[in-house]
């Protein structure tokens, strides 16, 4: 029986993100060149964001490649850029069919010319749906993000346009890349890694964690379903106690 029975549809996570790990593992397991893996990937990509639109999911994020990849070598890294405008190319179809509106975080400047223009294709394209935003998270480091926040606004402050005293959580959001993106409920990393590689450090102040060893190009629907339930088992108390809670 599937684990879809034990979701309560009234409590899924309001905003998802999910660290999308293992392509590389997954493919010299079987001997099979690390992009392959990547292509391998996309499938579960497709799988997990047309799941999450059906389940009610308002917001899902995905980790798709960070700053600190630019380090890879420049086979993989121009690899994963090409996959990046096939599926964009391919899966625009899956998202006005799902009503599901494209965003993408992260430096976005640095991406090769290409991505950036089918990016931006896509994005003004899906501009008006409404079930779910799926945000990909780009050449996107939050310490980065973070730097460029404030000094978004310590040159306000300098022009006068904000006071040194109205910073508050609020200020610091709008300028975050993820800006009307609510915080983070539930991380997802696959792949047995336990550590959050520089992903919105922010926006997760609070967030639920699900560790998983199944590497990405395996992780299936009933694998979404598992993390969604270990989840809704959870009692989030922000800080309160579990009296205050249950009232
Ligand atoms: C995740 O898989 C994809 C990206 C980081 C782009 P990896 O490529 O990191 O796979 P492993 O961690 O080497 O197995
Ligand atoms: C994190 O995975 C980035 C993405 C999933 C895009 P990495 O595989 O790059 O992270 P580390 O280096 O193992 O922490
Ligand atoms: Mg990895």
């Amino acid at each position: 029986m599937s684990l879809l029975n034990n979701i309560n549809q009234n409590n899924v996570p309001n905003h998802l993100a999910i660290i999308m790990d293992g392509n590389g593992r997954w493919a010299k397991q079987r001997g099979l060149l690390r992009s392959i893996g990547h292509e391998g990937g996309t499938k579960s990509v497709r799988t997990t964001v047309e799941t999450c639109a059906k389940l009610g999911i308002k917001n899902l994020t995905l980790y798709a490649f960070s700053t600190e990849n630019w380090n890879r070598p420049k086979l993989e890294v121009d690899t994963l850029m090409k996959l990046l405008v096939s599926s964009l190319k391919k899966e625009i179809k899956t998202l006005q069919e799902n009503n599901i509106k494209l965003n993408a975080i992260g430096n976005l400047t640095n991406l090769p010319n290409k991505v950036q223009k089918e990016l931006k294709e896509v994005i003004s394209k899906t501009s008006t749906n409404t079930r779910m935003t799926l945000t990909l998270a780009l050449s996107y480091g939050s310490r980065e993000e973070i730097i460029q926040a404030v000094k978004k606004i310590s040159e306000k402050v300098k022009n006068n346009i904000i006071s040194i005293e109205a910073i508050d959580e609020s200020i610091i959001n709008q300028h975050l890349y993820t800006q009307d993106i609510p915080d983070v409920d539930l991380v997802i990393r696959t792949s047995g890694e336990h550590r959050i590689s520089n992903f919105l450090l922010w926006q997760i102040a609070y967030a639920e964690f699900y560790f998983t060893d199944v590497l990405w190009p395996d992780f299936s629907e009933e694998n979404l379903y598992e993390a969604i339930v270990s989840y809704q088992q959870r009692e989030r108390r922000f800080g309160k106690t579990s009296e205050q809670i249950s009232k």
